[in-house]
């Protein structure tokens, strides 16, 4: 297994709240259903969907693409039953992943009052 690369992504949370506040659609545009039902079950803290913003463009620094190709819905990420962010691709974002043989793709999300970072990296199989 090898590295494809890193990303790393900073987000204001009042970016956030103001986008939670403006837009009844801002959360169904970038997020998969299973996302947004995380989101509720945590009482939409926009803390943890700041989050998962991050993450998102994190990701999409990690495979050197940014969101290009495939758009934010088709990267989910949820939690495993201890906390810890779990990725999933879908649609587009899952093709590209099979042509670059990325065998996973892994997040670190952290979070305080004014801002949300995340941190991606892609693992690739050896060919
Ligand atoms: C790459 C992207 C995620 C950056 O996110 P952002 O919130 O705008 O900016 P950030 O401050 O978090 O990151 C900027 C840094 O990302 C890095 N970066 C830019 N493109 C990158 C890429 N393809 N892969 C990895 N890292 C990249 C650079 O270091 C950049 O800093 P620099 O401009 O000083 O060199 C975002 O700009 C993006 O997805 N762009 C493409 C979207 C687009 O143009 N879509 C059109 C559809 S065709």
């Amino acid at each position: 297994m090898n590295i494809l690369d890193i990303g790393i992504d900073i987000i204001e949370v009042e970016r956030i709240k103001n986008a939670l506040n403006k837009n009844n659609d801002f959360l169904k545009k970038l997020f998969t259903n299973e996302e947004i039902k995380m989101f509720e079950e945590k009482g939409k803290n926009p803390e943890t969907i700041a989050g998962n913003f991050a993450a998102k463009e994190a990701i999409s620094k990690s495979l050197g693409l940014g969101i290009r190709g495939y758009n934010f819905r088709d990267i989910e990420i949820l939690r495993d039953k201890l906390g810890k962010p779990i990725v999933k691709t879908y649609n587009n974002l899952e093709k590209i992943c099979i042509d670059y043989s990325v065998s996973e793709i892994k997040v670190s999300i952290s979070h305080s009052e004014n801002y949300a970072v995340a941190n991606a990296i892609t693992l690739v199989n050896n060919k």
